[in-house]
């Protein structure tokens, strides 16, 4: 049996998740004819996420990855607005703000609320709240409402998308990938975007490794949802509360070493509901609506991998870690900037993977 398939597709992007499908339209918007190849759609972290846009509650200090997260979080309302106007499909972007509630006195900033002010701003937190973070400018997109419609503004824009291909090797010679080989045959392209977050390991010796995040969302009872209890979301300590326009709140989210082991566990879920009814005591007896798990793709040093790799044609999109619905946007620019335009820009540079190994 022949197993080669030949594409004429100029550019494959490899991984459907958030940050290969924003990529892959960036691409298409340049005139580029583009492929996804995508082992398990429903398996991408961005299914699985808070989307919650919040390079100052995730305590992102100074450096690089502040300067990174900061121009994707300028980026977003006219991105998910140019992406809503291609697909039809609202993701749910809320400039809402987050509150950071702390039990303890801690170092306080511009951003701190005493004590009065910040039970104020939240009626129902835990009693023992004794101040807090405000951080307006952080906020949130529904990013499974977003992964719908980065997805259909892919194929309104005839983006091929092949779900359920898996890619095996990644075959080289002289610096250059010459194909890929995949669980459907061999398949070529002039160009390949590495997009597979925490699996990216299994094609590349790049450090990406997978960090469990269990999740779940409990539903505002119908009496409440007219005035909706929580309207910003709350990061606290070990947990945040994100609550979305239609009722639900989201839950989240543990933070574990075991490798791609699915499922939520008791412990994971105990420690979920124990640490969001004592920040926010209402919901005790709210209904639970779900639980589910992800996998974050996680780098020694929380920053991803952009940019070039060891292969002149193979460039990596990958290990967003906790914060890859927030670089959506700008990740989505740079890597088609410099696919395309062969511009890299500034903010490209401390992303290197070549920080790993710099000889
Ligand atoms: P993914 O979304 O994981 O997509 C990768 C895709 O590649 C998958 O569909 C997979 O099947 C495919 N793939 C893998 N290997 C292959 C292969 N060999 N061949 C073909 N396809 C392959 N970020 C935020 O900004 N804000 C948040 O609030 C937030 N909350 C989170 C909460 C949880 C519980 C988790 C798990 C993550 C959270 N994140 C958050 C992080 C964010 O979800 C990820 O960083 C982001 O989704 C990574 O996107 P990606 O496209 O790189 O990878
Ligand atoms: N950014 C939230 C999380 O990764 O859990």
């Amino acid at each position: 049996m022949n197993r080669s398939m030949q594409f004429g597709s100029e550019i494959i992007v490899i991984g459907g998740g958030v940050i290969g499908l924003a990529t892959a339209i960036e691409l298409r918007l340049m005139g580029a004819e583009v492929k996804v190849l995508c082992k398990d759609f429903k398996a991408a972290a961005g299914h699985a996420a808070a989307g919650m846009l919040a390079p100052q509650a995730e305590q992102i200090l100074t450096g690089s990855m502040l300067d990174l997260c900061l121009a994707s979080r300028e980026l977003y309302p006219e991105w998910v607005r140019k992406i809503e106007s291609i697909s039809g499909v609202d993701a749910g972007y809320w400039q809402c703000g987050i509150l950071a509630p702390r039990y303890h006195q801690v170092d306080k900033s511009i951003q701190w609320l005493d004590m009065a002010t910040i039970h104020d701003r939240q009626a129902g937190l835990s009693e023992s709240i004794v101040g807090g973070y405000w951080y307006p400018a952080d906020g949130q997109v529904d990013n499974r409402a977003l992964i719908r419609s980065l997805f259909d503004a892919s194929q309104s824009l005839g983006i091929k998308f092949l779900d359920g291909l898996e890619v095996t090797n990644i075959r080289h010679n002289c610096g250059r990938v010459t194909h890929l080989e995949t669980s459907q045959g061999d398949i070529t392209a002039q160009h390949y975007i590495l997009a597979t977050g925490a699996w990216s390991q299994q094609l590349l010796p790049i450090p990406v490794v997978p960090r469990k995040g269990q999740m779940l969302s409990v539903l505002v009872p119908t009496e409440q949802i007219a005035y909706l209890p929580l309207q910003q979301v709350l990061f606290g300590e070990e947990i945040y509360i994100v609550p979305r326009r239609d009722g639900k709140i989201i839950i989240g989210a543990t933070n574990e070493d075991v490798g791609f082991t699915p499922q939520n566990t008791p412990r994971g879920v105990q420690q979920l509901l124990t640490n969001a009814t004592r920040l926010f005591p209402i919901l005790q007896d709210f209904p639970i609506h779900e639980s589910w798990w992800g996998f974050r793709p996680a780098t020694p040093d929380q920053l991803p991998i952009l940019g070039s790799s060891p292969y002149d044609n193979l460039t990596l999109a990958t290990g967003h870690h906790r914060n890859g619905i927030l670089l959506t946007p700008i990740t989505a620019k740079l890597i088609a900037d410099l696919v395309w335009h062969q511009q890299a820009d500034n903010l490209l540079s401390a992303m290197s993977y070549q920080r790993f190994n710099p000889c």
